[in-house]
C-alpha cells in the first residue's frame, strides 16, 4: 500500500467515535462580551479538518462565519438550528446586506445539533482549505469572524444579535492576562556574556516560596538583548541538588543534572498560555526544589561587553485547573559529543531518537494515558526539518508534530490543534532532516550552535514523574566506515538504540534494544472536494434549508 492511502485507512480507525469527547476542540472563546456566543474550535493540519462548535444562549437558530472586512459582504456563513421538525443546517455566501444565498458546494459536514438548557450545540467541521471560491480560506492569520442567532427558528433579521470577533483559530494565541496578575520573574543578573559563538549560563535558584501549589498557565519571554538570546530553558533539579550559582552551564556541577523542563522559549517564540484546564505545578511540596534557568546566547559576531538580564516571567495562580502538566523531552540523547556525527555535504542527513514509552513502567507506576496538546521542537543550525512519529504496536497511528521547513529562528511552542493521547506502550520517534552541504567539517551531536540536536518538548497531561526518554545509537557496533553518506546514514540508524529514561530525581534507567521504524510520508493536505459524507448531508439539509429560503426575505448578519 502507498504512503497516503495507508495513511487514509488508520485515520478512519482512529477517527471513530472521537466526538465523545472534547480533545478534538481544545481552543475556546466568547464570540461577545455578554458569554452568550461560545465558540469552540480544533483541527488538525495533516488532516486538512478544522472542527468547530458553536454554542449559543437560545433555541432560535444560530449563525456563523468568515468575513474579509467584518461585515456581511462576501461572508462565508452557516447557518443552523434544532426545529420542531428537526435539525437544519446549511452552508451560505453572503453578496451583502441582504438574505444569504446557499452555496452550490457546501463544504461544512453538520457534525450533531443540540439543545440543552436553553442553549443551541452545533458542532460542524469543514476543510482547511476547501476548492470552492466561495468559501473563506481559513489561514493561520486573525480572521474575522461573525455570528447572529435569533429567538425562534424562522431565521430572520437578526437585529442587534450579531457581532464580530477577530480569531487567529490556527495559531492560537494568549489572552493578555489581568494588570494585577501574579507572575514569578526568573531572570539572570547582569551577567557579562563572553564574545563566543555559543554561550550557554545557567543559574540554578530556588524560586520565591509558594507555600502552597500553585499553577503556572502562561510564560512569558522578558528578553534584554534581542540580538544575542536565542533559547531560555527553566528545568527542575532533583532532592539533591541544595546549592545555587550563577555560571557556564555543563562544567561538571550537580545543577547538571536538572533536566526536567518546567518551562522553555526559543527564539521566534512570544508569550505562551497553556490550555484553560492545565497549569504547571509549582509550589508546596514543590517548594525546597532548586530550577536550573538556562539561557543560550548566540552570537555569531563575538560582540564584546553584552550585560543581560534576560529570563522568563511565569504568571501563577491559586485556583488550580484541572490537571498538571508535565514536559517530556523526546529525540536524540543530548550529550556533549557523542561518537557518531553528520558528515558534510549532506543534503538531507537523518538521525532518529525513540522512546518506547513501555519502558516508563521501570520508574513509575502505573502509566496514565498522557494527553499531548503542544510541542516544541528544537534542533540547532543545520535542521531543516523535524517529525515527531507515533506508533501504536509497531504502526504509526499519527504525528505528534512535524514541521517540514524547520528555520533556526523560528522556534515556538507550537498547538497541535487536538488533544493526542499517548497510551502506554506507544512509541515515539523523533526524526530530524539536516542539510551540512555548506560545511567541510562533520558535525557532531552536541551542545554549542555549531554542533546540533535532535529533540521534541512534549507538553502533556497529566504530569507523571518521568522527564525525558531519549536514545542515541551504539556506535561501539559502527565497524565499517563508509564512504558513501546515503551509506554510512543508514548503517547508523539501523544500529540498535541505546534508550535513556529519567525521572524528576535524575534517576535514570537505560535499556539497550530498541529499533528505528520508519516514519511515513507527511501527508499533504491540500484544497479538499466536498466529500460523499458530506453530500449525504446535504441531501437532508436542502429539505430544511429549503424552508429557511421560503421565510427569508431581510438580511441577516
Ligand atoms: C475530515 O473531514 C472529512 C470530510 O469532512 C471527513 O471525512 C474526515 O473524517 C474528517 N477527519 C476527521 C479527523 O474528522
Ligand atoms: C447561558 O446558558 C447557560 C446554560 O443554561 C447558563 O449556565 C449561562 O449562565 C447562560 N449565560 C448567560 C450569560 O446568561
Ligand atoms: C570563549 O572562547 C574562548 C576561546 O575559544 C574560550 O577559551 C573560553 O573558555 C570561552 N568562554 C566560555 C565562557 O565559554
Ligand atoms: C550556503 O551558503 C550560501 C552563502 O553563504 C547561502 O546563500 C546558502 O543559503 C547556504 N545554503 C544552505 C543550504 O544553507
Ligand atoms: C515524583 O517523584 C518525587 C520524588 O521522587 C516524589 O516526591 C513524588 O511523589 C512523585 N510524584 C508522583 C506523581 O509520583
Ligand atoms: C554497545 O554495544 C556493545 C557491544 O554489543 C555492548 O558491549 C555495550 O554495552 C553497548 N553499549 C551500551 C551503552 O549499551
Ligand atoms: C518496547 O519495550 C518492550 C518491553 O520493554 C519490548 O517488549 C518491545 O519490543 C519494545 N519495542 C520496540 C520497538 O523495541
Amino acid at each position: 500500500m502507498s504512503a497516503p492511502l495507508r495513511f487514509v485507512s488508520i485515520l478512519l480507525a482512529w477517527t471513530a467515535g472521537a466526538w465523545a469527547t472534547d480533545y478534538n476542540l481544545p481552543f475556546m472563546e466568547y464570540l461577545d462580551k455578554d458569554t452568550l456566543v461560545h465558540l469552540k474550535w480544533g483541527f488538525d493540519h495533516l488532516q486538512g479538518n478544522i472542527t468547530f462548535q458553536l454554542i449559543v444562549n437560545t433555541t432560535g437558530w444560530v449563525g456563523f462565519g468568515f468575513s474579509p472586512h467584518g461585515g456581511m459582504d462576501d461572508a462565508d456563513i452557516v447557518m443552523g438550528g434544532l426545529g420542531s421538525d428537526g435539525s437544519y443546517f446549511a452552508d451560505y455566501y453572503s453578496l451583502g446586506e441582504k438574505m444569504p444565498e446557499m452555496d452550490k458546494e457546501q463544504s461544512y459536514t453538520l457534525l450533531s445539533m443540540t439543545e440543552n438548557d436553553g442553549q443551541t450545540i452545533m458542532t460542524f467541521q469543514r476543510p482547511i482549505e476547501t476548492c470552492d471560491e466561495k468559501d473563506f480560506q481559513i489561514t493561520a492569520q486573525s480572521i474575522k469572524l461573525i455570528y447572529a442567532y435569533g429567538t425562534t427558528d424562522v431565521i430572520k433579521y437578526h437585529g442587534s444579535f450579531r457581532g464580530t470577533k477577530e480569531i487567529n483559530l490556527l495559531n492560537y494565541k494568549s489572552k493578555t492576562v489581568p494588570p494585577d496578575a501574579r507572575y514569578l520573574s526568573v531572570k539572570v543578573d547582569k551577567i557579562s556574556v563572553p564574545p563566543n559563538t555559543t554561550y550557554y549560563h545557567c543559574k540554578v535558584m530556588k524560586l520565591e516560596n509558594l507555600p502552597t501549589k500553585h499553577h503556572i498557565y502562561q510564560i512569558e519571554p522578558e528578553i534584554e538583548n534581542q540580538e544575542v538570546v536565542h533559547h531560555m530553558l527553566l528545568y527542575h533539579c532533583p532532592s539533591f541538588v541544595k546549592e545555587p550559582y550563577d555560571k557556564p552551564c555543563y562544567m561538571g556541577d550537580m545543577g547538571d543534572t536538572c533536566f526536567g523542563v518546567v518551562a522553555s522559549w526559543a527564539v521566534g517564540g512570544t508569550a505562551y498560555e497553556l490550555p484553560e484546564n492545565t497549569g504547571i505545578p509549582i509550589g508546596g511540596t514543590h517548594s525546597d526544589t532548586y530550577y536550573r534557568l538556562e539561557i543560550h546566547y548566540n552570537n555569531p559576531q563575538k560582540k564584546e561587553d553584552i550585560i543581560d538580564s534576560s529570563g522568563l516571567r511565569l504568571y501563577y495562580t491559586d485556583k488550580l485547573r484541572q490537571h498538571d502538566v508535565g514536559i517530556l523531552t523526546t529525540g536524540v540523547f543530548p550529550v556533549s559529543h557523542m561518537e557518531y556525527d553528520v558528515p558534510p555535504k549532506a543534503e538531507k542527513f537523518h538521525t532518529y531518537g525513540i522512546c518506547n514509552t513501555s519502558l516508563f513502567s521501570q520508574l513509575v507506576d502505573p502509566i496514565p494515558d498522557l494527553q499531548v496538546f503542544s510541542v516544541l521542537l528544537h534542533t540547532h543550525l543545520a535542521g531543516r526539518k523535524v517529525r515527531v512519529g507515533h506508533f501504536r504496536k509497531g504502526k504509526q497511528i499519527d504525528f505528534l508534530g512535524v514541521n517540514e521547513n524547520y528555520d533556526f529562528d523560528m522556534q515556538e511552542i507550537v498547538n497541535l490543534g487536538n488533544i493526542k493521547t499517548i497510551k502506554p506502550d506507544d512509541e515515539i520517534i523523533v526524526e530530524c532532516v539536516y542539510n551540512t552541504l555548506n560545511r567541510t567539517q562533520s558535525t557532531m551531536m552536541g551542545l554549542s550552535t555549531s554542533d546540533e540536536m535532535c529533540l521534541a518538548f512534549l507538553f502533556y497531561y497529566p504530569a507523571i514523574n518521568i522527564t525525558s526518554c531519549t536514545s542515541r545509537p551504539n556506535t561501539t557496533l559502527l565497524s565499517t566506515t563508509a564512504d558513501q553518506i546515503a551509506e554510512y546514514q543508514s548503517l547508523v540508524n539501523a544500529l540498535p538504540q541505546v534508550q535513556y529514561i529519567t525521572d524528576a530525581n535524575s534517576k535514570s534507567s537505560l535499556y539497550r534494544h530498541g529499533t528505528v521504524r520508519n516514519v511515513m510520508e507527511t501527508p499533504t493536505a491540500t484544497c479538499k472536494n466536498t466529500n460523499i459524507a458530506s453530500r449525504l448531508s446535504i441531501s437532508w439539509m436542502v429539505k430544511a434549508g429549503g424552508i429557511i429560503l421560503l421565510l427569508l426575505s431581510i438580511a441577516i448578519m
